[in-house]
Parts: structure tokens; C-alpha cells; sequence
């Protein structure tokens, strides 16, 4: 059904050169030009409902919840250290927040509902005011009921320019998503059923990039472009090849990372997850390259292709440095650090038979009647102020051992924090890479290492935001 649905509904759409650029991948510069340092950057955030052209520009319109009635919200870009200031104006007919995912935020400005801050009721508004510390490529989506309200499109990108940004022809941004629209073409309304939260989440039957459905993207033969990728899915993990093309990965997470190409040629991409790839158009002119999305082995489709035109923009790529400075991230003191063991538990095909929730112990009957499905610690998470689950005193080092106890992936985040992940199974990663959210495979084991630098309640869940719901999260202190 899903894959018949997908090219029932394909439309020829032509994204690149002029139109992409103008459209959709940079932001206005002007606003970015002569600034001091601790600038603050002003932006009106208008949660509310929208029709969006999901299925390409002569598609019907699709109702959505969107900032600013539009799906993806506007691009938001700062430079490094300045300050960032949104007001957030609610005109759903429910609560909202808003959470800035992956930016080191002080505790208040997080956007959890409860936790951080009182939600923000219909008619509301709230300010969020930050500095952005780090370079890289971040994303802005609800916290309340997100299964439902970044479903319906509620995101956009947050960008975060480095002092001095490598140089490349073209920096484009591509924020993917999955849709489940029913036959007549709206968003089917099976919000977290039971199914999605125990088995993979709600996968979608229509893929968009940056909220339309597009098909072609042009390359100009010998371009360089930085191609950000973020995972806005609720929980569809992306395996991308791109042909005869070899990106390479310089960022994850936000963060810098040794410029490496992806294993197997393969980008995978969890929600909520980014990653900042160098593309260089080594195609031939007047050929096209497909694209693929090929992580679910039974789901494999093409996701688009690229075309080139006749006229090359220059013979090769160029060859200027792709190494982002690093951010000032605190390095974590492995040796000396203290290790907590994370045990993830819980779906179909798992052998949990019973957790706590709420303090009362459940049988996986009595928890999946309670629309819960998964466990961390034996602890069944409900709503977003649990007892929290670990208190780190502040400035120490730290190990989670997460041990992924599931026949499922689950890609969890840290909020407030990036961390290091040092070791997968037992043996040490090539580029101890920074990350805000990690993907553990079913059965896998998996070290991530940080400095508790940064104080608060912070929230530890799977991005699978059906997995959340059905109880996948818990909260870390920070004292
Ligand atoms: Cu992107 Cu707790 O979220
Ligand atoms: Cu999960």
C-alpha cells in the first residue's frame, strides 16, 4: 500500500539552481551583515494551521499545523554566540511549546512542557531567549503531544554559522519527513495507536523534503554544495546512497566530525538526527543520478534524482579545506568517569514482561492498556516529570552504558548536552563523534561520554515519538 500510494501521488517538481537557492536553501543575508558579537536576532513563531502542497505544486493542498501556517517554520539562522530571541504565539486549540533540538540551552528555554516551563495554553505566548554556543545545523519542533504536533508539520530548522563557514557553491538545507495521508489525501488521524508504539512508530506512505514532494534536484557539473540533512520524521529512519556521488560527512548532530565518507556509502539518518555532508557535482553533464532511501530492506524507494544540465559550472569541484572548527564542547575524562547502565526494554518481540508506572508495577497487559509499550530501568515513563532517573553533580564526567534490550532501533536524546560516542558493542568508534542523539540498533550496546556541564532537568528519550509516548523516557539532574 505504501509504495503504491507513494507513486500514485508522484509529481514532477524541478528544485535547484536559481529556484532553490531563492526558495529555500539560504536565508536573507542581509539581516546577517556588519553585526557585533552578542547580537540578538528577533523572530515571531506563529503555531497554527496551514495547507501545505505536500504533494508538489499542482497536488491538492493538504491541511497541516505549521509555523507560521507553513511546513517546514522559516529557516532560522544566527550566527555563532549570538543571542536568539522567538516569541511563540499559540493559535492551535491546544497547549504547545516549543524545544530548540540539540542547541545547549540554559534549562528554562528547553520547551518541556511541565519540566522547563508551564505550556503554552491557545491564544499564549512565550519568549525563548538563548545563545546559540555552538556552530551547526539544529531543528526546533514541539514538546507537547509531539507525536501529533510535529506529525502535522510543526518544525523548522535552526542554523547556527560558524564565525568563518567553509567555502562551498551552495548551502542547502533538506529537512525529510514522511507523511501517512489517507487516500484522499489528508493526515490520517491513527496518532499514536498502540500499534506504532509497539512495533517501529508511525512510518508515513509520502516523503517530503522540506515539506514538498519533489523528484529532481540540479546539480551543476562541478559545484560544491553543503547539504544539511535533518531527520524530522516522528520515526522513520533514513538510509540515503547517492549514487555515483561521494559525499562526505563533515558535521553530525551539529557537530564537526573528522570529514569521513559514510560506511558503505550509506548516510543513516534516525529522527532528529542531522548531518552536514560536502557534495561535490561529479556528475556527468546531461545525466541524472538517483538517490535512494534504502535502510528498510522491504521499503527501499527512490527518493529523487539528480539532474545535470548541459553546461557544467566548472570542470572540477574545488578543492579548498571542508574541516569545521570544532565547537567548545568540555571533553568528558573517560578514565575517571562514573558509568551508569541504561537498560532499554519493552515492544512487541521483546520478552519485558512487566514494569513500574507510576510507582504501581504493570504486567506488558496492564501497560499496553495504559498505551505504554516500553521501559527504562524497569520504569515506565507518563507525561514529562518523572522522579528523575539519574542525578550527575555538575562538571563531572560521565558513561551511559545504554543497552538497547528491544528487537527495535531507537535513536535517543540527550537534551542540554552533546556527548561523545566512544564505543558500539564494546569497541571504540573511529571519530568518537559528537552527538545530541544516538542510534542504537536492536540488541546493540552503546557508550556515550559527557561533562554534566549544564544544569537542570534534562529530558532522556527515544525520538521515535511514538516510542516516547509509550513510556521510552526518563529525565537526568543536573546539579
Ligand atoms: Cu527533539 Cu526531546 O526532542
Ligand atoms: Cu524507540
Amino acid at each position: 500500500m505504501t509504495e503504491a500510494h507513494c507513486s500514485r501521488t508522484r509529481r514532477r517538481l524541478l528544485l535547484g539552481g536559481a529556484v532553490a537557492a531563492g526558495a529555500w536553501a539560504i536565508a536573507p543575508r542581509g539581516a546577517l551583515i556588519g553585526l557585533a558579537r552578542a547580537q540578538t536576532r528577533e523572530h515571531r513563531l506563529i503555531a497554527q494551521p496551514g495547507e501545505a502542497p505536500l504533494l508538489g505544486p499542482s497536488g491538492p493542498k493538504v491541511p497541516i499545523w505549521g509555523y507560521n501556517g507553513r511546513v517546514p517554520g522559516p529557516e532560522l539562522r544566527v550566527r555563532q554566540g549570538e543571542r536568539l530571541r522567538v516569541t511563540v504565539e499559540n493559535r492551535l486549540n491546544e497547549e504547545t511549546t516549543v524545544h530548540w533540538h540539540g542547541v545547549r540551552v540554559p534549562n528554562a528555554m528547553d520547551g518541556v512542557p511541565h519540566l522547563t516551563q508551564k505550556p503554552i495554553a491557545p491564544g499564549e505566548r512565550f519568549t525563548y531567549e538563548f545563545e546559540a554556543p555552538d556552530a551547526g545545523t539544529y531543528w526546533y519542533h514541539p514538546h507537547q503531544r509531539s507525536y501529533e504536533q510535529v506529525d502535522r508539520g510543526l518544525y523548522g530548522a535552526l542554523i547556527v554559522e560558524e564565525p568563518a563557514p567553509i567555502r562551498v557553491d551552495r548551502d542547502v538545507t533538506w529537512i525529510l519527513d514522511d507523511w501517512r495521508l489517507t487516500r484522499e489525501g489528508r493526515v490520517s488521524e491513527t496518532f499514536g495507536n498502540m500499534r506504532d508504539v509497539a512495533h517501529n512508530g508511525r512510518i508515513g506512505n509520502t516523503i517530503t523534503i522540506n515539506g514538498v514532494f519533489f523528484d529532481e534536484f540540479a546539480l551543476h557539473g562541478g559545484e560544491r554544495i553543503r547539504l544539511r540533512l535533518i531527520n524530522a520524521a516522528n520515526a522513520r529512519i533514513f538510509g540515503l546512497e547517492f549514487a555515483d556521488h561521494r559525499p562526505i560527512v563533515i558535521a553530525l548532530d551539529g557537530q564537526p566530525v573528522t570529514p569521513h565518507a559514510p560506511p558503505n556509502g550509506r548516510v543513516v539518518l534516525g529522527p532528529a538526527m542531522r548531518c552536514d555532508l560536502i557534495l561535490d557535482a561529479v556528475g556527468r553533464p546531461g545525466h541524472r543520478y538517483v538517490v535512494r532511501d534504502m535502510f528498510y530492506k522491504t521499503m527501499a524507494y527512490e527518493l529523487l534524482s539528480f539532474t545535470y544540465s548541459n553546461k557544467p559550472l566548472r570542470a572540477k569541484p574545488p578543492e579548498s579545506p571542508i574541516e569545521l572548527p570544532r565547537n567548545r564542547l568540555r571533553e568528558p575524562d573517560v578514565a575517571r568517569a562514573q558509568t551508569h547502565r541504561i537498560h532499554f526494554q519493552g515492544g512487541m518481540i521483546g520478552d519485558l514482561t512487566g514494569a513500574t508506572l507510576n510507582g504501581r508495577p504493570l504486567d506488558m497487559r496492564q501497560m499496553m492498556q495504559s498505551g505504554k509499550a516500553w521501559a527504562v530501568n524497569g520504569v515506565v515513563a507518563s507525561g514529562h516529570t518523572p522522579e528523575p532517573m539519574l542525578t550527575l553533580t555538575r562538571d563531572r564526567s560521565y558513561v551511559l552504558a545504554l543497552h538497547n534490550d528491544t528487537a527495535w532501533h531507537h535513536p535517543m536524546h540527550l537534551h542540554g548536552h552533546s556527548f561523545r560516542v566512544i564505543r558500539r558493542n564494546g569497541r571504540p568508534t573511529p571519530y568518537r563523534e559528537w552527538q545530541d542523539t544516538v542510534l542504537l540498533s536492536p540488541d546493540e550496546n552503546v557508550e556515550v561520554a559527557f561533562v554534566a556541564d549544564n544544569p537542570g532537568d534534562w529530558m532522556f528519550h527515544c525520538h521515535i515519538l511514538e516510542h516516547q509516548e509509550g513510556g521510552m523516557m526518563n529525565v537526568i539532574r543536573v546539579t
